[in-house]
């Protein structure tokens, strides 16, 4: 989502709503605004969808209900709850005299939820932000602080757990604005008698170029002349100043030259945020199930159905389904699952995994299973798009909006909400014992961090892709989960570089391909952990001495102790040492990473490869 806040002494609407339109890129699900007149009154406009339908209905009302110079505004990307008018944020107080806008995941909602509905609140929709008004309303209105906006707020936010970025405002407050940052970003722009609030420097850019960047677990309260930072019990801290010295054009993507190269970036906050709140009191929770538990009990069969790189994370998912459930488990392509006659019946689970919940093929895939009576889960990024809507459950996958038509960081949050899916299937057929799962799903949570480990060791990949940027052909070869990471690595490179790639099973080499190798040849080798699987490692060392005999060049991902790897590698690439099963999570980056720098030194567009879609709704 993006959010913003403003205080100072011009219309604060036109200044909320241009920022929204700068911001639409991290979310379109629902736009809102609200504004303070300054005399007592609070003003709230919100409509689901793009901006463009806010701004329909503001057009509709009159902008001059909306008059004032404080003011706040969200962009939704939809997490709890679906992207309707309703769910819209801001949320407003019983009385009417607060607003909130949120990004990220209060965790702690449902109980609070039950907390406040007992002692009486109706809530007006069905989101997780919803509650912090509520709580702070109570605070304010008969807390130990009541009628101080600034204490309430700081009692309110002790209660909150989750990830989440607040804004509150109140009516009998106009000239004060409180924000909140726990885990999802937030800065504060200073202007000369004007302060703003954002999740990114886009929102203020054009109007000041000096910002504070909040820390993790830190509040500001801004005014119209100044701001003041403190941890949540008000004890003051200190923010990192800094200038924005980047044009409009490259704030929105953070910096970076491409979205693509922003988004492989996110990749340990996508799977962190993926991960967050799965697990309660030792058992794995989906996001919606209209499934009883009986009925996942009942499950004999997995189908997972996805196309292009979702595909590759169903691939990579049934060697973890499988191991964890002793179930079977077959992936396929939604595209061909459509068209045959596959054998299911009500005991079959059917994945369906689709970062938009649009493509048509999948949702067309999802349809022929409903229609054998299977059950269907599907795990989306999108939130209330068609193939959840369509499905009996839904895990969601908090990537943020992927704007890069190649996909990365969902491709990263598919896995892990893979392997959840995997995990709640295990523990209810009872193929594992709850400790156990609790443990699988630690491990998951300790992928984020070896990621960004990954992320910080890339400039020898880069000068790598350079020096090979002239290739016409590159091979990718893997074992075990390290061959559909050998699969993707190649769809990235055709995709974003056009250039001919192909992934093979290593073991399978020497039936065919090894056929293709000549003399200078690139190819790209994941190993297999050493510690993990010490018979698929020497096998693995086996398959590369055999195309170093032949000539290729040899580009190896390994452990950094892996010295029989180091020993057959013409290049080197390190990752983190990670339990197998996790390893494509951290193999995967360098490949990406490969791709978007040999498109970028042939000069090409990586946020959109010729000839491809984002999402593709036709058949
Ligand atoms: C398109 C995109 C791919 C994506 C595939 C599936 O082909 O170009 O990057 O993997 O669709 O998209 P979905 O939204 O269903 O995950």
């Amino acid at each position: 989502c993006g959010i913003v806040g403003y205080v100072g002494s011009r219309p604060a609407l036109d200044i909320v709503v241009d920022a929204l339109r700068r911001m639409e890129y991290r979310g379109y699900d629902s736009a809102g605004v609200a504004i303070l007149d300054g005399a007592g009154g609070l003003a709230v406009e919100k409509k689901a969808g793009r901006l463009e339908n806010l701004d329909k209905q503001i057009a509709e009302v009159g902008a001059d209900t909306l008059r004032g110079s404080t003011g706040m505004g969200h962009t939704r990307w939809a997490t709890h709850g679906q992207p309707t008018d309703r769910n819209a944020h801001p949320h407003v107080s019983v009385d009417g005299r607060l607003a909130v806008v949120h990004n990220g995941i209060i965790e702690n909602y449902s109980p609070l939820r039950t907390e406040l509905e007992n002692a009486g609140v109706d809530f007006a929709s069905d989101t997780d932000t919803e509650t912090a008004v509520h709580l702070l309303e109570r605070e304010y209105t008969s807390g130990e602080h009541a009628g101080d906006f600034v204490a309430s707020a700081y009692t309110t936010l002790r209660r909150l757990e989750g990830a989440f970025t607040l804004v509150f405002t109140h009516a009998d407050h106009p000239d004060t604005i409180v924000a909140a940052r726990r885990s999802t970003p937030l800065v504060v722009g200073v202007g000369d008698g004007e302060m703003f609030v954002a999740s990114d420097v886009t929102a203020f850019i054009e109007h000041t170029r000096d910002a504070v960047e909040l820390g993790q677990d830190e509040v500001v309260v801004i005014t119209a002349d100044g701001y003041t930072i403190t941890d949540f019990d008000g004890e003051p801290t200190g923010g990192t100043p800094f200038h924005i010295d980047w044009d409009l054009a490259a704030a929105e993507k953070g910096g970076y030259d491409y979205f693509m190269l922003k988004e492989i970036a996110e990749q340990p906050e996508a799977l962190a945020s993926t991960l967050s709140g799965h697990l309660h009191d030792g058992r794995i929770v989906l996001d919606e199930q209209r499934l009883s538990d009986q009925d996942l009990r009942d499950v004999d069969k997995v189908f997972v159905v996805a196309c292009g790189t979702a595909y590759h994370a169903g691939l990579i998912a049934k060697y973890a389904i499988e191991h964890w459930t002793r179930l079977p488990v077959e992936v396929e392509l939604a595209s061909e699952f459509r068209y045959r006659d596959p054998v299911l019946d009500r005991s079959t689970l059917v994945v369906a995994i689709s970062q938009s919940g649009e493509t048509a093929d999948t949702l067309e895939a999802v349809r022929h299973a409903k229609d054998q009576k299977a059950r269907v889960l599907a795990i989306c990024n999108t939130n209330g798009a068609q193939i959840p809507r369509e499905s009996d459950a839904v895990l969601y996958t908090h990537a943020g909006p992927e704007i890069g038509v190649a996909s990365t960081k969902c491709f990263l949050a598919q896995i892990a909400a893979a392997y959840m899916v995997g995990l709640a299937l295990a523990q209810a057929v009872g193929t594992k014992y709850q400790d156990e799962v609790v443990r699988e799903f630690e491990a998951l949570e300790e992928t984020p961090a070896a990621v960004a480990k990954v992320l910080e060791q890339m400039e020898p990949v880069r000068e790598l892709a350079r020096s090979f940027a002239s290739s016409d052909t590159v091979l990718f070869l893997g074992r075990h989960v390290g061959y559909p990471v050998a699969l993707e690595g190649a769809l990235k490179l055709k995709e974003l570089a056009y250039i001919h790639a192909e992934g093979f099973a290593a073991g399978e080499l020497k039936h065919g391909p090894i056929a293709l190798i000549e003399d200078g040849l690139p190819v790209i080798v994941v190993m297999p952990s050493p510690t993990g699987r010490a018979l698929l490692h020497s096998k693995m060392v086996s398959n590369i001495r055999e195309i170093q005999a032949r000539g290729a060049a040899t580009i190896v991902i390994a452990e950094p102790d892996d010295e029989a790897a180091a020993a057959v590698a013409d290049h080197l690439i390190p990752i983190p040492a990670t339990p197998t099963l996790l390893q494509p999570l951290v193999s995967t980056v360098p490949l990406q990473v490969f791709a978007a720098t040999v498109a970028q030194s042939r000069g090409y567009d990586v946020d959109k490869p010729r000839n491809l879609a984002k999402s593709v709704t036709v058949e």
